[in-house]
């Protein structure tokens, strides 16, 4: 009787378990706000606000896309990047351009790269850059480009997915200035490992989702890349890229979200969505 007890409320627990990973906590959006300090910011760039979005993950599913477009109206900034896996599986494009439509109003000026999910087979890449251009969502493939913001003038290096084999920093670089203080938007943290002796002085990316599934006492099970380097999810300085990744002439620091969508198992624990909105300050 006792065992039956047992297995009864065993079956009950992991079912609660998982309704939370699977319907709430994804919903949970947290909008991290963080200060990077630097002491080589333009002083026009002092203050500049940008604002974070990473793995979206986008289906015909909707999963929590309303509760994220809320979390992005929510805010205001100066800048709005956009670090890849906008789309999940080959309907996302669709459901992207339904779901954007609404939003782009919301996040002007923006910038994007692509994640490995805009490269996998069956979906066509160049459709997802022209629905992205459409909507005025700047796509930068392998490129540099200088944004004139009202604080003054930043430049944006935009390299295509690591994680697919797509970036090419020789590229990107091929007509970056390198004397202006420089962001990177690239997919995956793996590419910090291209950006060894170039100008980076803040690196985005995502794709890890924080592991998505984070164990208590054991932490994330998978930061989902080939070349691991520990880069996991919040804020890196030079030495911690240094000692992780063993890149010693490389970004002076590198902020990785934990994503906004899922991928794999639409399921997350202790790893909440998230937006993060980050001002620059000079020190
Ligand atoms: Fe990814």
């Amino acid at each position: 009787m006792v065992w039956y007890v047992a297995i009864a409320l065993a079956i009950v627990g992991v079912g609660r378990l998982l309704r939370h990973m699977r319907k709430v906590e994804p919903e949970r959006v947290e909008i991290t706000r963080r200060e990077l300090q630097y002491d080589n910011l333009p002083e026009g760039l002092d203050g500049l606000e940008l604002c974070h979005v990473s793995d979206l993950h986008i289906t015909t599913d909707p999963r929590n896309s309303a509760v994220v477009a809320e979390a992005i109206r929510s805010v205001r900034a100066d800048l709005y990047l956009i670090t890849g896996d906008l789309i999940h599986g080959p309907r996302g494009a669709a459901a992207l351009e339904t779901w954007l439509r609404d939003l782009t109003d919301s996040m002007r000026p923006a910038y994007a790269v692509l994640g490995n999910a805009e490269h996998k087979l069956r979906i066509n890449t160049g459709a997802v850059v022209d629905l992205l251009r459409g909507l005025g969502i700047a796509v930068l493939n392998n490129e540099a480009t200088v944004v004139r913001t009202a604080r003054g003038a930043i430049q944006i290096v935009g390299l295509d997915d690591p994680h697919s084999g797509h970036s090419n920093p020789p590229l990107a670089y091929s007509n970056a200035d390198p004397d202006m203080w420089t962001l990177v938007l690239v997919h995956s943290p793996e590419g910090i490992l291209g950006l060894e002796g170039r100008r980076a002085d803040l690196v985005l990316s995502g794709h890890t989702h924080g592991g998505q599934i984070v164990l208590p006492g054991i932490g994330w099970l998978s930061d989902n890349t080939h070349h691991s380097v520990g880069l996991i999810s919040g804020w890196y300085d030079q030495d911690d890229i240094r000692e992780k990744a063993g890149v010693v002439r490389g970004p002076r620091g590198l902020y990785v979200s934990r994503g906004l969508g899922t991928s794999g198992w639409p399921l997350r624990l202790r790893c909440r969505p998230e937006l993060a909105l980050l001002t620059l300050r000079r020190s």
